[in-house]
């Protein structure tokens, strides 16, 4: 199906989305089970955040594990068996070192091939979905796995009620295939951006080179990185949808990082996109970082929400700070 408000230009190569796939681990923890050991209730996470529920995986289970269900799925989903690189977004590796795409591609059998990870926290998808598209625009490779992946369970504070209630562990992946921008399902732009001065809003402080001794817990200043996350997001979606000569009032879906309800209406109001047309699922599974976009994208495909031949914005926004924003016509793709 082609997009008839296209122009020729559009036949130039692009990285086109061919499958889709996710895993959840198989626990869902509630507001409820939350609120027994923190003071904090269902009340509070539904009405400030819209969270009801996320999923920990048990602390056996590693991002790898979940990358690995992820990726075999969206192969599946694309109806192939290999792939000519790895791209693995997470802020969860399994160590610091190695990277974990390497032993991901090890384990769904895909060869030798380049894999590598991408650390963009909350942004990282979009920015793997670019890397990606990168190596395919430079013939590096023709077909990437894409895959954002996530144990925050492992790095949260269960003391810490700003950040314990809203985090979740989840997995999702694509594969981009070489194409033409004229089909459906091609990335058709990227817009990304950082700002380093405000590398403390969200962090974890230990465990890397600078603070040796630190916390090994992840912590994030949540009202300055809520003003953060609704301008830089409402940001670079319009400086793309401007670049791409997209009317705002021509997007059919806004598929955000899936952080806080509130982030998410207010980012569709800055674009002028009725807040219906703003995909949320981060009700079900909380913020799953890395893993959001991928997520959501299945719940919304996977309900009928997000259509073949709809336009979706996709904006994540994360530490660094990050952000980044990528657009596509949504092709005939089946999550699995
Ligand atoms: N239960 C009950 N009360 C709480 C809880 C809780 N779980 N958490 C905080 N509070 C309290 C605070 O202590 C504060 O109390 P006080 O007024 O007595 O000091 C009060 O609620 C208000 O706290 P705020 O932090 O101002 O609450 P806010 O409405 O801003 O909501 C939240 C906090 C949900 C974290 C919000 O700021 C947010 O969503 N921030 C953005 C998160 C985000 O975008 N993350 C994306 C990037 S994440 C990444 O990159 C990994």
């Amino acid at each position: 199906m082609t997009d008839p408000q296209r122009t020729e230009a559009d036949a130039r190569p692009a990285a086109v989305l061919k499958g889709l796939g996710t895993y959840l681990p198989p626990r869902a923890v509630s507001n409820d089970e939350l609120s027994e050991r923190l003071d904090t209730s269902d009340e509070w996470i539904r009405t400030r955040t819209g969270i009801r529920q996320r999923f920990w995986a048990d602390p056996g289970t590693a991002t790898g594990d979940l990358a690995v269900e992820a990726g075999a799925r969206a192969l599946k989903s694309a109806g192939v068996d290999g792939v000519d690189a790895v791209v693995l977004a997470t802020t969860t590796p399994d160590h610091p070192c190695p990277g974990t795409a390497p032993w991901v591609a090890a384990r769904l059998g895909l060869g030798p091939v380049p894999a590598y990870d991408v650390a963009a926290v909350c942004a990282g998808f979009v920015y793997a979905l670019a890397s990606a598209a990168g190596l395919i625009l430079t013939g590096v490779a023709e077909r990437v796995l894409v895959i954002g992946a996530e144990t925050y369970s492992g790095i949260l504070d269960p003391a810490d009620r700003n950040t314990a209630v809203i985090f979740g562990d989840g997995a999702g992946a694509v594969v981009l295939e070489a194409g033409r921008a004229d089909e459906p399902g091609a990335l058709l732009g990227f817009d990304l951006g950082s700002d380093g001065e405000q590398h403390d809003l969200i962090a974890i402080p230990g465990g890397g080179s600078r603070q040796r001794a630190a916390s090994p817990y992840f912590t994030m200043q949540g009202k300055k990185v809520f003003a953060q996350a609704v301008t830089r997001m409402g940001q670079s979606s319009t400086a793309l949808l401007e670049r791409l000569g997209w009317p705002k009032s021509s997007v059919d879906r806004l598929v955000g990082h899936q952080a806080n309800v509130r982030i998410l209406h207010a980012v569709a109001d800055l674009l002028d996109i009725d807040r219906e047309r703003a995909v949320v699922n981060l009700d079900r599974v909380g913020n799953t970082s890395a893993a959001s976009i991928p997520l959501a994208l299945a719940d919304a495909a996977g309900s009928g929400e997000l259509r073949p031949g709809e336009r979706v914005v996709l904006t994540a926004f994360g530490g660094g700070l990050a952000w980044g924003s990528t657009a596509l016509v949504w092709p005939d793709v089946t999550p699995n």
